[in-house]
């Protein structure tokens, strides 16, 4: 499988195989600009991605903790999603995410 990513600047990233961990490990394990400070907890919002319109209603709905979070994140949208929140899965190959603004270290 494959997750496309752009970065903060528009840059277009190809994650290669990242099935069977979280979204954010996988940005991170790439090597992109995400702080992900609290190490997928859900509790620090640095992982902030905007999911493309296309992927939003294929993804789990949001939990009560992680949409908490995401009030407190810079520049919430309404495809605004928590990236460690996001078991990546056969199912999601192909996603499309974009690292918001206030996620970069
Ligand atoms: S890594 Fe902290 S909320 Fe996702």
């Amino acid at each position: 499988m494959k997750v496309l990513v752009y970065d903060q600047k528009g840059s277009l990233f190809e994650l290669d195989n990242p099935a069977d961990k979280t979204l954010m490990q996988a940005i991170r394990d790439a090597g992109l600009n995400i702080t992900a400070q609290c190490g997928g907890c859900a509790s620090c919002a640095t992982c902030h991605v905007y999911v493309d319109e296309a992927w939003r209603g294929k993804l789990k709905p949001i939990a009560e903790t992680e949409d908490a979070m995401l009030d407190v994140a810079e520049a919430r949208q309404e495809n605004s999603r928590l990236s460690c929140q996001i078991e990546l899965s056969k199912e999601l190959d192909g996603l499309i995410v974009t690292l918001a603004p206030g996620a970069e270290f």
